[in-house]
């Protein structure tokens, strides 16, 4: 018996990278999975993939919409849970800080308000959705994509990003706190730097070539996350595996929290 075995996991974002590595990662452990992202191509193309990686079509299903519009948000919600017919396992994993600058100085409103309504408020009009689905079923394992960054700060993205990640651990403890008597469960993965496509734009443009190899010489384990290093984090909480485990943020930096 696989550990996904009939369960149902949404994953916010899966079109490329974390997102989509965690559904591959899932897919294999058993899970029926459903991804949303607003990019029709990358649904298409990952699609195709776990075709071609040998799963049935209708293992991994998909929505297209945009997180950051509420209205498209909460009509691509109800069409996500309705095709997947319930939500066991949550993974909201869209995120991230929207090319907005680095310096505080030069952030303004709207830079704020964009990073807020991707990473905060699509997450809370999710949970709005699905937990009565979860607290109906008393069954329910949530994970959050929170950061390094909320919790010590970023190289690369700005106080925005960082108080926006900083929130989903705060919103984490409190969701756990409210439904942990209706048997759910909810965790944050923090992950350090990930060198995905948007990460490597940014490392590139925002450190210089002596910054960036120092910045790699302090971490312990002396490289970079890739996407499969937190798909197996989420893994984990999203499984029976941690069902004693709630309230908790996992750091998944090679250790580089110690270190600067
Ligand atoms: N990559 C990293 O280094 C890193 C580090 C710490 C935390 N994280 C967090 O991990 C999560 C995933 O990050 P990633 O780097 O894998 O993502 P990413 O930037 O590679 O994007 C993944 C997907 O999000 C989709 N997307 C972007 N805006 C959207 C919107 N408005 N509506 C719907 N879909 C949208 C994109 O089309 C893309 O397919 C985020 O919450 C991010 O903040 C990432």
């Amino acid at each position: 018996m696989k550990r996904y075995s009939h369960k149902r996991v949404l994953i916010t974002a899966g079109g490329k990278s974390i997102g989509q590595s965690t559904a591959f990662r899932l897919l294999n452990e058993g899970a029926k999975v459903l991804i949303t992202d607003i990019d029709p191509e990358a649904l298409e193309q990952t699609k195709a993939l776990a075709i071609k990686k040998g799963y049935s079509s209708d293992l991994l299903l998909t929505e297209c919409f945009d997180l950051q519009d509420a209205n498209d948000c909460n009509n691509g919600f109800a069409r996500s849970i309705e095709q997947l017919g319930g939500v066991d396992v949550l993974v909201s994993n869209a995120g991230g800080s929207l090319q907005t600058p680095y310096a505080f100085l030069d952030e303004t409103d709207n830079d704020w308000h964009k990073v807020i309504e991707l990473n905060i408020m699509a997450t809370v009009r999710l949970l709005r959705q699905v937990i009565p689905l979860m607290v109906k079923n008393e069954y329910g394992r949530i994970v959050l994509l929170g950061s390094k960054a909320g919790r010590y700060g970023s190289l690369i993205a700005g106080a925005n990003y960082s108080t926006v990640k900083g929130g989903i651990s705060a919103l984490t403890r409190q969701i756990a706190m409210e439904f942990g008597p209706k048997n759910i469960t909810c965790n944050a993965v923090c992950p350090g730097i990930v060198m995905t496509d948007r990460v490597q734009a940014l490392w590139a443009e925002r450190r210089t070539e002596s910054e960036r190899l120092k910045v790699l010489h302090d971490v312990p384990l002396r490289r970079h996350a890739v996407v499969e290093d937190i798909a197996s984090a989420i893994a984990f909480y999203g499984s029976d595996d941690a069902s004693f485990v709630t309230g908790t943020v996992l750091d998944v930096n090679g250790g580089q929290a110690m270190c600067g």
